[in-house]
């Protein structure tokens, strides 16, 4: 018979834009709901800087009896609140408020990815110091629970590799460019019409969001801290419709991918886009569906999919993450379980990292053309798995497309640029990964 039933936990959020208004917008609507399944938590204080916006969202859901302020400061000296949301954005101020809020006791969530992959260490140091809660379920891949699938539902199975379709905006702008045939600046301005991608799409396209992502799950799926700045990122500017097409005629579709591997030494961790085969589950993920797929000793493989972004997903993650951070102060386990990094491997270097690869040439059409590319390759020990010329460029020039076996990256990148030094090469298009 439980007995904190009749317990109320009182939280607070700092920012309610798109993310934290959706947080709030679903204790509002299920808060019966969530008392019946733990307890009752009420919204006691809102910080925004935008008073107008909190006071909106606060009438508007019939909220009553919130505080709030335009100042986060009013929520951490609360002592009747135990628990602060932290959905502001950004690195300083997150940093400053989280750090405060549990040196002042509260447990903390947040779905702040730029801040959990640069400097989680600390944050979760100073949490346990302080022998309270700090979780972030929704800084990676926003409603799909994988956090807690690693740290607690895998406690038990050896995660070997991860691979992620992590981001919403690259995925939306790789499936309009293969099913609509859009070439990739078309692609990204109807992600913008959309809202997925931001005005400024860099961090999206370029793989720095990926990368966040990655950095948080290599760092719970092999229990070593793993930055945001130590994953090398190539991001899906390069990709053109020819590549998309070559790609179909293999049997393979481009995937942006965050790839992270532990082979019990080291970690291997990077974001660029992938060919992989059609029938890998990862390939089906379209628009801008998230996925995240695990192989481990025991369970094997294991796909989880779902809305990567947006306010109701992600405020669902938060606040599955407030009712595990109520239920902890409920049966007093909070810290139960903080960090998880016991390890310390270190980070493979992106030479060693072994890949299959696709290289497409633009060369001349002559004989001895395809002998001096093959030499190239050889030279370095690079084997070709396939290889096709359809395509003619002009009336001199064709179009070379090659798939290797696996192969070390710097021995390919030697090879590459033996074959960008031939006479007979104008030049090499694109290069992109294989993953199987
Ligand atoms: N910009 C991200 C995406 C969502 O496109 O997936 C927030 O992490």
């Amino acid at each position: 018979m439980t007995t904190y039933k009749s317990n109320t936990i009182n939280i607070g959020i700092v920012g309610v834009g798109t993310v934290g208004g959706g947080a709030v917008t679903i204790l509002a609507r299920n808060a019966e709901l969530i008392a019946n399944r733990l307890t009752k938590i009420r919204l006691a204080r809102i910080a925004d800087k935008d008073l107008e916006r909190a006071s909106k969202l606060v009438s508007e859901l019939g909220l009553q009896d919130v505080i709030i302020s335009d100042d986060w400061h009013d929520l951490i000296t609360d002592p009747t609140i135990s628990i602060i949301i932290e959905v502001v954005g950004g690195i300083n101020l997150p940093m400053q408020i989280i750090s405060t809020a549990l040196k002042n006791g509260k447990s903390v969530v947040t779905a702040n990815k730029d801040l959990i992959s640069s400097h989680g260490d600390e944050l979760l140091a100073l949490a346990e110091e302080n022998g309270v809660d700090l979780l972030f379920e929704a800084a990676v891949a926003g409603g799909i629970p994988i956090i807690q699938v690693v740290k607690e539902s895998l406690a038990a199975d050896k995660i070997n590799s991860i691979m992620g379709i992590v981001n919403g905006t690259t995925n939306y702008i790789l499936t309009a460019m293969s099913e609509n045939n859009l070439p990739f600046a078309e692609a990204l301005k109807q992600a913008q019409d959309l809202g997925y991608a931001e005005a400024d799409p860099t961090s999206d396209v370029e793989g720095l969001d990926a990368a966040r992502k990655i950095a948080i799950l290599a760092s719970v799926a092999f229990n070593s801290r793993v930055k945001d700045k130590q994953v090398p990122v190539e991001g899906i500017t390069k990709i053109s419709q020819w590549d998309i097409q070559y790609a179909k005629e293999f049997g393979y579709a481009i995937k942006m991918l965050g790839i992270a591997k532990c082979d019990g030494r080291q970690i291997e961790v990077r974001v660029h886009p992938a060919l992989i085969p059609l029938t890998h589950p990862l390939a089906t993920v379209r628009d801008s569906y998230n996925a995240v797929y695990i192989e481990s000793d025991d369970v094997d493989k294991a796909m989880f999919t779902g809305r990567g972004a947006g306010a109701l997903p992600t405020g669902s993650a938060i606040l599955g993450d407030v009712i595990n951070a109520a239920r902890n102060i409920c049966l007093q386990t909070r810290g139960r379980i903080n960090c998880t990094c016991f390890a310390s491997y270190p980070i493979k270097s992106l030479d060693d990292t072994i890949s299959q690869y696709y290289i497409r040439i633009n060369a001349k059409d002559a004989a001895g053309v395809f002998a001096a590319i093959a030499k190239a390759l050889g030279n370095e020990d690079v084997s070709i798995a396939s290889a096709m010329q359809k395509r003619w460029i002009s009336e001199h020039n064709a179009e070379i497309v090659v798939i290797t076996h696996a192969v070390r990256h710097a021995d390919f990148m030697r090879a590459v640029e033996q074959i960008g030094k031939l006479e007979c090469v104008d030049a090499v298009e694109n290069i992109i990964r294989v993953e199987e």
